[in-house]
Formats: C-alpha cells, sequence, structure tokens
C-alpha cells in the first residue's frame, strides 16, 4: 500500500451495496466473498478504495441503516471472517475499504432500545432521546417528509415519546449521554482494529438536539465529531472520515474544521447542478455551485458524485429549481421520493453516450475525489417499480446468462429482481460486454481513470473558473506546483464558439490527454475556436 498520508485525495472512490454485488453460496443474496472475487475487476478498473453500506446485523427496515447489532454482521453477508479476508485481498491489490459508520441512531430491534423502552431504570434508557411531550424540538425539520409526520413516535411500553430523525424504527442515539459517545468510539475501534480504512459517517448533522435550534449542525455534534478524529487519529493514523452531511456548501464547510474534524465532505450541492447543467445545456448552475464552494483545508477533500443508493436529492436546490428537476427528470410521479429523484445514472440522462460521458468527465476532472456507485461505470438502469430506493439497488449486471452472473439461485430467490428487459436489460448492459468492447462505457472509463491517475493533479490541484465567452461552454483550469490542465465541456447540444480570455503566451503547449479535439489541430486558445456538440477536453499545459 502506498504510505501517503493524503492518499485519500487522489483516490478514486467505489460505493459498493454488497448485497448487489456477487452472490457467492447461491441464497440469491450479494455477499463479501462475492465481493472478493470481483476485486480483480474493480482494481482493472482503476478504483483505489471501497465504500461498504451497512453489513451489520439489522431487521433491514432501512437497508442496513438501521443496526440491531454495531459489532456483527448480518449472516448473509459473511462472517468477521470474510471481511478480514476481503480486508487482506483488497489490501494485497493496493485497494482501500471503508465503512458505514451510523452514528445518529440504531434499530429500534437493538438491545439498548428493547432495554431502554421496558425498564425506565436500565442503563440504556439515557441511551435515547425521550419526552413526555412532541412538541419539544419543533424547530427540527422532517427529513422523510413522503412517510413521516413527526420526529417523535409514542412507545407504549416506555410511556414516552422517543426522537428519530429517520423511520421511528430508528431512534436517535443520546449524545448528551457519555456512554453514548464511549460506546461509539468503540464501536469505530473495534472495526479499525479489523483493518478498515475508515469510515463514511452517516447523517453527521442530528447527533445532538437543543431547543430553539432546527438541531442541525450544533456545535455540541462538531465537538464529538473532532472527538472522533481526534480518537482515530491517535491510534489509527492514516485513517479516514467522510462526512455525509446533506446540507449547503457553508455547512458542510464546517465539517473539516481546522483540519481536525472529517478529510472529506460529499459535495452535496454540486451533484444536482451538474444534472441542471447538463439538461438546460448551461454552464450557470456549475459556476454557481463552485463558487459557492469554500475553501477547505490543505489536508482536506470534497467528495464529488453523480449518483448514489439513495435519491437524487433536492433539498440543496431552491423551490424552483427543484420544480424544473422533477419536470425534466421525473416526469412520472413514481420517480419521485421526498425531495429528490429516485432513478440512476444512465436513464436519468436517456442512455446518451456523450451525456453519459460530459457527466462523468465533470465528475472526474472537478476538485475533489469521485465516488462511482457501483453499476453506474456500464450505465445500468434502474426499476421504479420497487419500493422506495430500491429501484436503484439491483443485482449488478456481470454478463447476458440467465442469472447475470450474479448469484445461482433461481431468479425467484434473488433479494431483488435483476433488470432483465429493455434497453437496460443484462443481457445488453453488462460487465462482460463492455470489458471486451474497446468503445464501450467502461472501456472509456477505463481509460479516463488511468489518465486521472498518471496525473495527480487531479486530486491536488486547486481550480480556476475561466471566462469562455459562451454559456455553454464550461472553462476551468486546474493547478499543482508546476503543473497545469486546462479542462474544457460544452454542454450544449450544438457546436459552440469558445473565446478564452487569455493572453497570448500564457498557455504554452496544450497536449490533449483525454476528450474530443477533431477541428481543432493548432490549439490556438488565444483565439475563438469551436467545440463540437456535447464534448469535453482535457489539455496538459507544458
Ligand atoms: C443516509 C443514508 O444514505 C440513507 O440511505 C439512510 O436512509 C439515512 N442516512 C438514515 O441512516
Ligand atoms: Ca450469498
Amino acid at each position: 500500500m502506498e504510505e501517503n498520508s493524503l492518499w485519500y485525495k487522489k483516490a478514486v472512490f467505489y460505493q459498493v451495496y454488497v448485497r448487489a454485488y456477487c452472490d457467492s453460496n447461491g441464497d440469491g443474496h450479494g455477499d463479501l466473498r462475492g465481493l472478493a472475487s470481483k476485486l480483480d475487476y474493480l482494481q482493472a478498473t482503476g478504483i483505489d478504495c471501497l465504500w461498504l453500506m451497512p453489513l451489520y446485523t439489522s431487521p433491514l427496515l432501512d437497508d442496513g441503516y438501521d443496526i440491531a447489532g454495531y459489532k456483527d454482521l448480518l449472516p448473509e453477508y459473511g462472517s468477521l471472517e470474510d471481511l478480514k479476508s476481503l480486508l487482506d485481498e483488497a489490501h494485497k491489490r493496493g485497494l482501500r475499504v471503508i465503512l458505514d459508520l451510523v452514528l445518529n441512531h440504531t434499530s429500534d430491534q437493538h438491545p439498548w432500545f428493547q432495554s431502554a423502552r421496558q425498564d425506565p431504570k436500565s442503563p440504556f434508557r439515557e441511551y435515547y432521546v425521550w419526552s413526555d411531550d412532541e412538541r419539544k424540538y419543533s424547530r427540527a425539520r422532517i427529513i422523510f417528509l413522503d412517510t413521516q409526520k413527526s420526529n417523535w413516535t409514542w412507545d407504549e411500553a416506555a410511556g414516552q415519546y422517543f426522537w428519530h430523525r429517520f423511520y421511528p424504527s430508528q431512534p436517535d442515539l443520546n449524545y448528551d449521554n457519555p456512554a453514548v459517545q464511549s460506546e461509539m468510539l468503540e464501536v469505530a475501534r473495534f472495526w479499525l482494529e479489523m483493518g478498515v480504512d475508515g469510515f463514511r459517517a452517516d447523517a453527521v448533522p442530528y447527533l445532538f438536539e437543543r431547543e430553539g435550534t432546527n438541531c442541525e449542525n450544533l456545535p455540541e455534534t462538531h465537538a464529538f465529531l473532532r472527538r472522533l478524529r481526534r480518537f482515530i487519529d491517535e491510534n489509527f493514523p492514516g485513517r479516514i472520515l467522510l462526512c455525509e452531511a446533506n446540507q449547503w456548501p457553508e455547512e458542510v464547510r464546517e465539517y473539516f474544521g481546522e483540519g481536525d474534524e472529517f478529510q472529506m465532505g460529499f459535495h452535496f450541492p454540486l451533484m444536482p447542478r451538474i444534472f441542471m447543467a447538463l439538461r438546460s445545456g448551461e454552464i450557470s448552475p456549475l459556476t454557481w455551485a463552485l463558487s459557492k464552494t469554500p475553501a477547505i483545508p490543505e489536508s482536506c477533500q470534497w467528495c464529488a458524485f453523480l449518483r448514489n443508493h439513495d435519491e437524487l436529492t433536492l433539498e440543496m436546490v431552491t423551490e424552483a429549481d427543484r420544480q424544473w428537476m422533477w419536470e425534466q427528470y421525473a416526469p412520472e410521479p413514481r420517480m419521485r421520493l421526498n425531495l429528490g429523484i429516485r432513478r440512476r445514472l444512465a436513464p436519468l440522462l436517456g442512455n446518451e453516450r456523450s451525456l453519459l460521458e460530459l457527466a462523468f468527465s465533470l465528475l472526474l476532472s472537478l476538485p475533489g475525489s469521485p465516488v462511482i456507485y457501483y453499476g453506474d461505470e456500464i450505465g445500468m438502469g434502474d426499476n421504479i417499480d420497487l419500493f422506495d430506493r430500491n429501484g436503484v439497488r439491483t443485482p449488478m449486471q456481470w454478463d447476458g446468462s440467465a442469472r447475470a452472473g450474479f448469484s445461482q439461485a433461481r431468479l425467484q430467490d434473488f433479494y431483488a429482481p435483476l433488470i432483465s428487459e429493455g434497453e437496460f436489460g443484462h443481457q445488453r448492459v453488462n460487465v462482460q460486454r463492455q470489458e471486451n468492447e474497446a468503445g464501450s462505457l467502461l472501456s472509456w472509463l477505463r481509460q479516463a481513470l488511468r489518465i486521472r491517475k498518471a496525473h495527480p493533479i487531479f486530486g491536488m490541484g486547486d481550480m480556476t473558473l475561466l471566462e469562455s465567452g459562451n454559456p455553454s461552454v464550461l472553462a476551468f483550469e486546474r493547478r499543482f506546483g508546476e503543473e497545469r490542465l486546462l479542462v474544457l465541456h460544452n454542454l450544449s447540444r450544438r457546436k459552440q464558439t469558445v473565446k478564452l480570455e487569455m493572453e497570448p503566451g500564457t498557455m504554452p503547449r496544450p497536449e490533449v490527454i483525454y476528450g474530443y479535439a477533431k477541428g481543432m489541430p493548432d490549439f490556438n486558445f488565444y483565439r475563438p475556436f469551436e467545440m463540437e456538440a456535447s464534448t469535453y477536453l482535457w489539455l496538459k499545459i507544458t
């Protein structure tokens, strides 16, 4: 493994829903051994770090984000030994692995909660947040708007209301209780001792509650997160914390602290604006998000992403933009969920290759480490007939055979139906086919990742937006020490004329490293030039 404490700044992340990835024992559920058998594929793709979604004991009312045992795995995923050997095999290949760490809440099936509700004298009573009055903390918003009316649910056995920011099956932990804080540090220690490289910390804005506030991003919450970071730095240097805070840029900024809180944070406000820009053909949503992106400490890094296992959240856009996004990308009501859109990348972009390339090119060239959602590398589809967010969590499509190479189980025993019809059916969209096709999306992406890896500037460099003289052409420069890149994206579906505001001599010999440069033979960027419709260009300046 590369011994560089800033490894995450250059890394390409890949989000794996283990249940969906590969089933080694034919029970219809993907598992750790199945994932281990695919590490060569991930290495060949150019992935540096896997993020595994929750694997812990759980009644699965929120797909494992409702934990009933923090230090055990759900048997269908495999044993602790299986996880250890996955970590070993990954590390041998230079791949790192981070796990989800769900700090905010447990499952109501967790023994802590069971004891808490049944016995008012239980030491676990104070592990949760109780009230006789459901009007407490009334300024906190409801997150799962479609299904929840309140953040309080009455518990008959306890004779009180308990607090939950998500489903009622997910009672919030009480971080005012020092015992809860210590428990969670011990949970982190357990997995770090096993060798995981860090955590994607789930739903961190909500750890503490205070009357009269919206109960998000409170100073007490930051103080605990800094404590967690200190604990990791002292005991497991080099391991990382990735922050999931679906908030505006100024608020996400706080989670980096002075470089003493999270090393990484998802860039939530950027993500929907990539889709706004791609559909409108205008760069303004992107330039807005980029200009609002605050500077972060040197040792920190954004995580950019296109899609993940949740709905494409529109919490961080204006009401008008949300309506527009719904009209454009979710014309059918069942494509909508909460304040978002429950669809995958390829269907969102009409399965248009040029748009998929543009989206990935933005993801890979803008500042931040990219996180690729499993299956998006081959342009998998979704199944909007499935409930909640399950439509974007269907089995990975490895090949065109009857069971898609995912499992030996009978199809009716698959944890979720395979997508096997239409343009996204596994017969057409699968890894095997794309690995053997030089022109496939997967081959295109692998090449892009190779180029990114060869140029650390993509991860390490800063970014300056350039005036392109055209509202459809995003132009920016990346710089890292002596290294320079010029990156151009024409988001319009028409050929565009670009006039960079540039003094002659400032852009000496541009060399195309990726993209479509036909018709630009002399690369004279000091005078107007043309870019073909929906194309991108990565240039190295020497
Ligand atoms: C964010 C996760 O991404 C989502 O899937 C989950 O439902 C909530 N946090 C609650 O844990
Ligand atoms: Ca299995």
